[in-house]
């Protein structure tokens, strides 16, 4: 299966693209951060492992991340055209993903943006609690206040979108990107986007990328 990997901060944008273009292009979006968050909301054993790690803005063990993407995508058809949005976010990640038999890595695309831009996204974000579709206070607002327009389910705040916690993982991701990016650099797989325009801009420059 065809893998399109989005790197980037927290808060650059991934998940709120690769939503819209799984919706539009028939995209498979597995957000491992969501995968996350639902077994933390289903209290399995992953679920409880993981909590702590991210209540704190801290990375789950490259184990426990590998083995779960590697579960996931063994439940996929083999022509699946894939988004991966939060995987992988360490080089152990991004080997374990090329040696998959079954993955292709086709491009990693690099969601870069200042990061002054990135504590008022976090912060000022509201994440439906049933689809976890982002919306954000000031830049991208739901039709009816605290209500998702697409399940009509409650807004929440994540519990690591407080500004103290969202430093931390800022931190965490400085920490690991330079590595990430080299990898794929190497590979000659990556492609940069400016990720600090307008959310249907940034669409339409990901199409392009994704089409070619
Ligand atoms: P994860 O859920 O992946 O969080 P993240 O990487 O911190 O990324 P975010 O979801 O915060 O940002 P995003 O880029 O998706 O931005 P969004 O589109 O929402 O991971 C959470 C935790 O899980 C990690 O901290 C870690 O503990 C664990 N984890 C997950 N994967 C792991 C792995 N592989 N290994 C180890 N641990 C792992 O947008 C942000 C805001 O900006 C929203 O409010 C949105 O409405 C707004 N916005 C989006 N685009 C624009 C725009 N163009 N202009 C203005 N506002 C915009
Ligand atoms: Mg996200």
């Amino acid at each position: 299966m065809k893998i399109t990997v989005f790197l980037g901060a927290p808060g650059s944008g991934k998940g709120t693209q690769a939503k819209r273009l799984a919706l539009s292009h028939g995209f498979t979006h597995l957000s491992t951060g969501d995968m996350l968050r639902a077994a933390i909301t289903e209290k399995t054993a992953l679920g409880l492992k993981a909590k702590g790690f991210m209540d704190q803005g801290a990375l789950v063990p490259d184990n426990l991340m590998i083995d779960l993407i590697g579960e996931t995508l063994a439940k996929l058809p083999n022509t699946s055209t894939i988004l991966l949005d939060g995987f992988p976010r360490t080089v152990p990640q991004a080997k374990a993903l090329d040696a998959n038999p079954r993955t292709t890595v086709h491009q990693a695309i690099y969601f870069s943006i200042p990061e002054k831009a990135l504590i008022q996204r976090l912060t000022g974000r509201r994440t439906c609690k049933k689809c976890g579709e982002p919306y954000h206070l000031l830049y991208v607002t739901p039709k009816v206040a605290g209500k998702c327009d697409k399940c009509g389910s409650d807004l929440i705040q994540r519990p690591d979108d407080t500004e103290e916690v969202a430093r931390h993982r800022l931190e965490v991701f400085r920490g690991q990107n330079e590595g990430l990016l080299a990898y794929y650099r190497q590979e000659k797989k990556l492609n940069e986007l400016n990720a600090d325009q307008d959310v249907l801009k940034i669409e339409s420059l990901l199409t392009k990328f994704l089409e070619a």
